[in-house]
């Protein structure tokens, strides 16, 4: 058995490791969203900002037995890593886990990180179940349990228009000082700063458990280059903003990625700035960035999004909105010294 770095531009590897993933995801976690193939191709040549994505395959008479994919950020967090490791469900118990590991071990240390994160699905309350060879591969090996991310899901069908106007009115209504501004696409030029400043406190205010990630800088570049790589990567960005009356401050932001061709979409961040809390203004830019999303996507059914589990403001508009938890994504870590 090989394990081998996948040149990008190998869409015979890639395509195998679609296949890959996604016959993972429909046997032990079919109620999440499937990824289109040419995502992985995409993701690899457009990664976030200041960062690399790998993926590396565990070959054996030219079938795919596993498989891991990275994540490097380069620049505040160059002592991170972050990895999805799998193994084909006919091929498990018989090392292919155990080599993958091993030479992420050793990648981990030539690119010098000390905080590795490895993710593993676990089942919630009231969620379908999840199997625990992930978990229980990873505690032997000596990772730990360091955040859990519920994720849930919104089937806009399931809106009830009453409740959504009701809430609709209350946010607006404790929000009288603030106006909307919705856009798809890129960032106007007038908001640019504004928009950095606040991205500028997501690692800072996001509960992250034990996961060491460290506040990041986002500036105009950092925007700019992150627009580019969603529209190379056919991901349509809706976002909502909330601005100070008159002083035009962005005060708080919400996005939503839409991916080409898909009916599931996924909810990034939503952040208010500390300074303004205590007026919905979280509930109010959710709620029109779905307003958005319906007007200009109508295809779209799903909305996925993933908290921690004691992000209780968070998962408390999530609640009001309908979303329901499905499964839980949890960051096993280990530190390797460097
Ligand atoms: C977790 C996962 C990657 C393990 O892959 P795997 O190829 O089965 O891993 P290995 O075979 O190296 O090790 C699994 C167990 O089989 C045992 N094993 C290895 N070779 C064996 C053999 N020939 N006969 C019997 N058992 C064997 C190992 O000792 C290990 O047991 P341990 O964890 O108690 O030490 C795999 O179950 C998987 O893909 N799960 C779904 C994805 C997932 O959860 N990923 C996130 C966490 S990694």
């Amino acid at each position: 058995m090989d394990i081998r770095l996948i040149d990008p531009a190998d869409r015979d590897a890639l395509r195998q490791v679609h296949e890959l993933f996604e016959l993972i995801r429909a046997t032990e976690t079919p109620e999440l969203a499937s990824v289109a193939e040419q995502q992985y191709a995409r993701s690899l040549e457009h990664p976030p900002p200041d960062s690399e994505c790998r993926c590396y395959t565990a070959v054996e008479d030219g079938a795919v037995l596993g498989l891991m994919w990275l994540y490097l950020p380069f620049k505040e967090n160059a002592h991170y890593a972050e990895v999805e490791l799998a193994v084909h469900p006919a091929h498990r118990r018989r090392g292919v886990g155990t080599a993958l590991h091993d030479r992420l071990l050793e990648l981990a240390r030539d690119e010098a990180r000390s905080e590795l994160v490895v993710m593993a699905r676990a089942a919630v309350e009231g969620g379908p179940s999840r199997p625990d060879t992930g978990a229980k591969f990873l505690e032997k090996r000596g990772f730990t349990a360091a955040l859990n991310e519920i994720d849930r899901s919104l089937r806009l069908a399931d809106i009830d228009p009453e409740v959504e106007e009701r809430l609709w009115q209350e946010a607006v209504a404790a929000a009288e000082d603030y106006e909307l501004v919705s856009w798809i696409g890129r960032c106007p030029e007038e908001y640019l700063e504004g928009l950095g400043r606040i991205d500028s406190m997501i690692f800072a205010e996001i509960p992250l458990g034990d996961v060491d990630l460290r506040p990041r800088t986002v500036d105009a570049a950092f925007i700019r280059t992150r627009e580019d790589r969603a529209e190379a990567n056919g991901n349509a960005m809706i976002r909502t903003i909330a601005v100070t009356k008159g002083g035009k401050e962005v005060v708080a932001n919400t996005l939503i990625y839409a991916h080409e061709g898909q009916a599931d979409v996924d909810q990034a961040i939503t952040i208010v700035d500390p300074a303004h809390r205590g007026h919905r203004l979280g509930l109010l830019v959710k709620l029109a960035n779905l307003r958005e999303l319906r007007e200009h996507f109508g295809h779209v059914t799903t909305v996925w999004t993933g908290n921690a589990d004691d992000n209780a403001n968070m998962v408390a508009i999530n609640d009001l909105l309908g979303y329901r938890p499905v499964d839980a994504r949890v960051s096993y870590k280990r530190r390797l010294e460097s």
